[in-house]
């Protein structure tokens, strides 16, 4: 029988936030130990493949002047590791559609890249399992494995080993997007630099937090939201401040700063509180732009064309 090589394939993957994130101390091999809760939001980056002569990486999206387009691009990486495994050279234009900020501490990057992990085995029939695709993502980069599964699920080591978490319901969100993008080494280095000179406060664990996910109930999760790596974001960008401040000021439950930021995460009651959040956020003049969210949504997958 012969088998049909896909024209393209196109595919779907989330951003996330931080829900809780713990951050312990510097490894020798320049990472940090994190037990952190992740949630996948609907926010979402597109990445269609197709066959082409060369490797090739185009972005499109308001924010694409800012995303290389060349080796530096983690979608490139993963299209070589992908089509190494397979024995086969990585002849394909990667198309990367951005809904996800850039540089934005909502794991854009480490999104594509596990779009580009999928599409690939799509398009080029691969069948390779779930453990195949764990493993080349932990290899890309921490957050990659969570883009991947999606839905709700607690990170420890890198950020890369996972297990589900139990989430009722859905939670809605309004994101506020920085002018300015925050580099993630950057931020966990400035961490390292607040600790070294006086310990900013740590969150705790998570159970309570871990808790009110499995009960849906977003009032009793709004206080318990915390990220370690908020304050050195603050630090960087002092400015912040006044985004979360007017966040809550417009009547979300609580905010955060999301990942290693700059953007900002409010918890809100409804869909239509993150309308009149948003609307009154993006009224503030305290931030580039305004989103809404909502999650947990699944992971990366093919988006069907009949259903897109
Ligand atoms: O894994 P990823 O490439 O996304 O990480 C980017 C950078 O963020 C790392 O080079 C490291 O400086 C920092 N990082 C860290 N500890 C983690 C994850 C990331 O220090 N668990």
């Amino acid at each position: 029988m012969l088998s049909v090589v896909p024209a393209s394939v196109t595919v779907r993957a989330p951003s996330k936030v931080n829900l809780h994130l713990a951050v312990g101390d510097l490894r020798p091999d320049g990472y940090h130990d994190l037990r952190t809760v992740f949630q996948a939001l609907s926010l979402h980056d597109q990445v269609t493949v197709a066959p082409a002569d060369t490797l090739r990486v185009e972005v499109r999206g308001p924010d694409a002047a800012s995303v290389p387009t060349d080796s530096s691009n983690l979608v490139w990486r993963a299209a070589e590791m992908v089509a190494e495994r397979a024995g086969r050279t990585p002849d394909v234009e990667i198309t990367i559609d951005k809904g996800i900020p850039v540089a934005g501490g909502m794991a854009g990057g480490s999104a594509d890249a596990a779009a580009t992990l999928v599409a690939l085995d799509a398009l080029w029939g691969l069948g390779a399992g779930r453990s195949d695709l764990d493993e080349i993502a932990a290899q890309l980069g921490s957050d990659v494995n969570f883009c991947l599964h999606g839905n709700t699920a607690l990170g420890t080591g890198r950020g890369e080993q996972l297990v589900p978490v139990l989430s009722r319901g859905t939670f809605h969100w309004v994101l506020a997007i920085a002018k300015d993008g925050l580099s993630t080494p950057v931020v966990f280095r400035e961490l390292d630099r607040l600790r070294a000179s006086g310990d900013p406060q740590r969150v705790g664990d998570a159970d309570e937090l871990l808790h009110a996910l499995g009960a849906g109930d977003p009032h009793a999760l709004a206080p318990l939201l915390g990220n370690d790596l908020q304050s050195a974001a603050l630090s960087l960008n002092p400015a912040l401040r006044r985004t979360l401040r007017a966040g809550v000021e417009a009547g979300a439950l609580a905010g955060i700063v999301s990942g290693s930021g700059p953007t900002c995460a409010f918890l809100v009651d409804d869909q239509r509180a993150a309308v009149e959040v948003s609307a009154e956020l993006s009224g503030a003049g305290v931030c580039r732009t305004v989103r809404i969210a909502s999650g947990p949504v699944p992971g990366t997958r093919v988006v069907d064309p009949a259903r897109s």
